[in-house]
């Protein structure tokens, strides 16, 4: 396969630890093929498995988080919205087994009070049955916000002060990300997103701190194997000094 090439030019060089992305375009795509959204959106799940197999059968990163539905996307129309979270359950509980014959651990990140009974149940089950893996670890992104993850931080701030006096001058950073429900994830190294635009829709806000950016036009079901090695491959060029002095 074409990409077995790029594989070896990215395991010559270092490899990121926490790769997230913003995948985009399933309507555009849709749209250019004069399908429907929502086909757009079937083949973008694929695109999604694709890249959950690669990461975790070919060891790129440790973390990896997708982000699939945003706290805004619940304003699209309800036919569009009924249709993603049944393609997530779908997704989730179709491809479990697989995934946890891989090794990969996977979780959900996001407000699920919100979700459906039967997306939340399988959501439960699954994060359940790949608890004690340690392979890839696939954080989904799911009715999710960067804001409203501070929201969440905050909130457990203000419980913890109230409840065992937790005090203003022992809030460090530390702290707050212990605090937030994304505190099992480790700093962004690497943040894709797809179909061109360049902006991060509240999306890890937080972790992103110091992330390396990679924009590409290439809609979201379009994103293969060797679009992602691109990407991580461009990571390994960057110098990242961290606000110090390059070396
Ligand atoms: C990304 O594709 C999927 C979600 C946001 C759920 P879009 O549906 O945003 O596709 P475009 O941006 O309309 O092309
Ligand atoms: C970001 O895409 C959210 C997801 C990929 C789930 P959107 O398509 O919702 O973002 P905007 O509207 O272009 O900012
Ligand atoms: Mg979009």
């Amino acid at each position: 396969m074409c990409w077995k090439s790029v594989l070896e030019r990215v395991r010559a060089g270092r490899l990121p630890d926490h790769v997230a992305v913003v995948m985009d375009g399933n309507g555009r795509w849709a749209k250019a093929r004069r399908l429907s959204r929502v086909e757009g959106h079937r083949r973008g799940a694929e695109a999604a498995e694709r890249l959950i197999r690669l990461a975790a059968g070919e060891r790129v990163c440790r973390h990896l988080t997708l982000f699939a539905f945003s706290t805004e996307n619940w304003d699209r129309p309800p036919e569009e919205v009924d249709f993603l979270l049944r393609l997530l359950e779908e997704f989730i509980a179709q491809k479990v087994d697989e995934l946890a014959a891989a090794g990969v651990r996977l979780d959900v990140l996001g407000e699920r009070e919100r979700f459906p009974e039967r997306l939340s149940a399988e959501v439960s089950r699954v994060e359940e049955l790949t608890r004690r893996n340690e392979g890839l670890q696939v954080h989904v992104a799911l009715s999710f916000g960067g804001r409203w993850a501070v929201v969440e931080a905050v909130r457990s701030a203000v419980r913890a002060a109230q409840e065992r006096g937790l005090q203003a001058e022992r809030v460090d950073e530390d702290v707050v990300h212990g605090l937030m429900p994304t505190a099992a994830l480790p700093d962004v190294d690497l943040m894709i997103r797809t179909a061109g635009e360049q902006r991060l829709s509240n999306f890890l806000l937080w972790e992103a701190a110091y992330a390396e950016l990679y924009f590409t036009p290439v809609l979201w079901p379009d994103f293969d194997e060797a679009a992602f090695l691109e990407a991580v491959v461009s990571y390994q060029g960057r110098q990242r000094s961290f606000g110090g002095v390059r070396p």
